[in-house]
């Protein structure tokens, strides 16, 4: 019993070691550790900034397709808005749907279903939830995009869609008939 009680002892001795204060002497110093406040007033961990943890599903606030084609598009379709989306969709939509946005992509070329015609007078017809909604939820080949892109990205593509295509269409009707 003896000897166990001193193997036992032995064992634990570099672990009490361990626990004395100055163990820590080098993590409590005058410094600032992650996440911790630096305002007095208001001590304790910051919150995360916004969108900087991903959390999956956070983006996808519409519950499913018919709910989006209820949304109104909170987004004025100002030139700003209009031309954020332009740079979004050359980026995401561009490779299916085209630059005139009528689906003749590079790559919509290869699938078995041709990107819809996004000028068309069928999609006009639409509201502008429908589009969103397709970003959202993806179609039967469309993938969705609602984790690339937030809702706000999504909804400065429609104004884009809605908006900026007709003026590409315009010029390239303007230069095909030169
Ligand atoms: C991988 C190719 C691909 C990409 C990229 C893509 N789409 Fe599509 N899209 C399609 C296909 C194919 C359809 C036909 C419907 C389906 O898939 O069910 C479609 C259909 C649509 C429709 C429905 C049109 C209608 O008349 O109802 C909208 C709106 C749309 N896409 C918008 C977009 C936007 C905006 C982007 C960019 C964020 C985008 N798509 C990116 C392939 C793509």
């Amino acid at each position: 019993m003896k000897r166990l009680s001193l193997a036992v002892a032995l064992l634990l001795a570099p672990a009490l070691a361990q626990a004395w204060p100055w163990s820590m002497d080098m993590a409590n110093q005058i410094s600032v550790k992650p996440q911790e406040s630096v305002d007095p007033a208001n001590p304790g961990m910051k919150p995360f900034p916004a969108r900087s943890v991903p959390v999956p599903g956070t983006t996808l606030a519409v519950k499913d397709m018919e709910a989006a084609l209820k949304l109104p598009n909170p987004i004025p379709a100002d030139e700003k808005s209009v031309q954020k989306g332009a740079q979004l969709f050359a980026i995401y939509c561009v490779p299916c749907h085209g630059k005139s946005g009528t689906g003749d992509g590079y790559v919509g070329a290869k699938l078995i279903l041709r990107p819809f015609d996004l000028t068309s007078a069928d999609l006009a017809a639409k509201p502008d939830g429908h589009i969103f909604g397709m970003m959202t939820f993806g179609g039967a080949i469309m993938p969705p995009y609602a984790y690339d892109l937030s809702a706000t990205e999504r909804w400065n593509i429609v104004n884009y869609v809605r908006k900026g295509l007709k003026q590409v269409s315009a010029t390239q009707a303007a230069t095909s008939a030169k």
